[in-house]
C-alpha cells in the first residue's frame, strides 16, 4: 500500500522473507535442531527358542523370528553399517515353555540369555538392550504374576520383573528396559542392581509412559503374547492420559531411571515433548511401534506416498518433539538411507 520511493518498499518489509533461509539442502538439514544419526537407533529383534528358525512374521513387515543360530549372521552386514544398539525379546514357542509365573524369562539357557552372551561376544561394539517383562513367558499372556481374580498382583511381579531384570544384567545386558508398567518396578531393579554391586555399569531404561490401545498387535503375533483373557487397560496408559503420563514419568525418573521412553510415538508426540520437559537432564527415548511401523508399509504399499520418505517425516517429527534415542523396525533400512 506504500506510495513511497522504490528505495524504500525494498529496505521496508523484510519480515516475510524466509525461503532464503532453506533454499539449498544443506541449509535445510540446518533447519532442524536434531538431525537423525544411526547411533539415536535401537533395533528390535525376536529371538525364540527353536535354534535354526528363521520366519518372517506376516503383520510386520521384512521383520523376522529368529533362532540363536540365525542372530550373528543376521548381525554382521548390520554391524557393519553402523549398527550400534538391538533391544532383544525373547519368544519361546516349546511346547509348555509358558507357566504363571513365566519362569521361562530369566532361564539361564533360555534364548535371550544365551544371546545377550553371544552378542556381547561376537559384536563387542554393540550396546546391547534387552527388554524385561512377563507377557512372553506366562501363559496367560499378561505383564506379571496375577491374583486369582485375573488383576496383577503388583507386589510379587515387581519381585519377579526385578529379579529377571537383574538376571539380564548379570549375564552381560548394558541396558534392562522394564516394559512391564507394574508400580515400583523401577526402584526395585535398581535396588537389586545396587546390592548386586552392578548398578554403575547398567543403564535403567523406563518404558515410563506405555500407553495401551490397537497399535502393538504386530508385536504380539510376533512374540505370541496377546493375552489369553481381557485386555492391558488396567496397567498400560488411557490414551488421554497426559497427566498420568507426566506423573508416571516424574515417578520412573525419581525411582531410579537413567532414560525414560515413551511408546507409542508417533499418536503420543505432545508426551515426547512432555518427557523432555520433565526430564531435561536426562535423554528420552521414543518405541516407534509395531503398529505404525506396519500402517507406514501398508500406506506406501497403497501408493499414498514413497516408504522412505514417510519413514523420515515420522521419525524426525518423534526427534523433533524431543526424543533422541529411537526404537525402529526401520534401522536396518535407516543404515543404508543415512550417510553417517
Ligand atoms: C512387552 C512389550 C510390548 C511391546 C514392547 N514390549 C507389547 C505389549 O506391551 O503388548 C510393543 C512393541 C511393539 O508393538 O513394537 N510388554
Ligand atoms: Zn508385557
Amino acid at each position: 500500500a506504500s506510495t513511497s520511493a522504490t528505495s524504500v518498499s525494498i529496505s521496508g518489509d523484510i519480515s516475510s522473507q524466509l525461503h532464503g533461509g532453506y533454499s539449498h539442502p544443506l541449509a535445510r538439514s540446518w533447519q532442524a535442531e536434531r538431525q537423525l544419526t544411526k547411533s539415536m537407533l535401537i533395533y528390535p529383534l525376536f529371538i525364540s527358542d527353536i535354534d535354526d528358525e528363521e520366519t518372517l512374521i506376516p503383520s510386520l513387515p521384512d521383520q523376522h523370528r529368529r533362532g540363536i543360530n540365525k542372530i550373528v549372521a543376521h548381525l554382521e552386514p548390520l554391524v557393519r553399517k553402523g549398527l550400534r544398539s538391538v533391544i532383544l525379546f525373547g519368544v519361546p514357542l516349546a511346547a509348555g515353555a509358558k507357566d504363571a509365573l513365566g519362569t521361562a524369562a530369566d532361564d539361564p539357557h533360555g534364548p535371550v540369555m544365551a544371546s545377550i552372551r553371544l552378542i556381547r561376544q561376537r559384536f563387542p561394539q554393540l550396546f546391547v538392550v534387552v527388554d524385561v517383562c512377563l507377557c512372553e513367558y506366562t501363559s496367560h499372556g499378561h505383564c506379571g504374576i496375577l491374583r486369582e481374580d485375573g488383576s496383577l498382583n503388583n507386589e510379587s511381579s515387581v519381585d519377579r520383573i526385578s529379579d529377571v531384570a537383574l538376571a539380564y544384567a548379570q549375564a552381560g545386558a548394558h541396558c534392562v528396559a522394564p516394559s512391564d508398567m507394574n508400580d515400583g518396578r523401577i526402584r526395585a531393579i535398581k535396588l537389586k542392581l545396587i546390592e548386586a554391586g552392578i548398578a554403575h555399569q547398567v543403564v535403567l531404561m523406563s518404558y515410563a509412559a506405555k500407553f495401551s490401545g490397537c497399535l502393538y498387535g504386530p508385536f504380539r503375533d510376533a512374540a505370541g503374547s496377546v493375552p489369553s483373557f481381557g485386555d492391558r487397560k488396567c496397567y498400560q496408559l488411557p490414551h488421554g492420559g497426559r497427566g498420568l503420563a507426566r506423573r508416571a514419568i516424574e515417578r520412573d525418573i525419581g525411582e531410579g531411571a537413567d532414560i525414560i521412553m515413551v511408546k507409542p510415538a508417533s499418536q503420543y508426540l505432545d508426551i515426547i515433548s512432555d518427557a523432555k520437559e520433565i526430564g531435561k537432564n536426562m535423554p528420552v527415548a521414543a518405541y516407534h511401534v509395531s503398529g505404525e511401523f506396519a500402517m507406514i508399509h501398508a500406506a506406501a504399499k497403497a501408493g499414498v506416498f514413497d516408504l522412505k520418505t514417510m519413514a523420515f517425516e515420522t521419525t524426525e517429527g518423534i526427534l523433533r518433539a524431543g526424543a533422541t534415542i529411537i526404537v525402529s523396525y526401520f534401522t536396518p533400512q535407516f543404515l543404508d538411507w543415512l550417510e553417517s
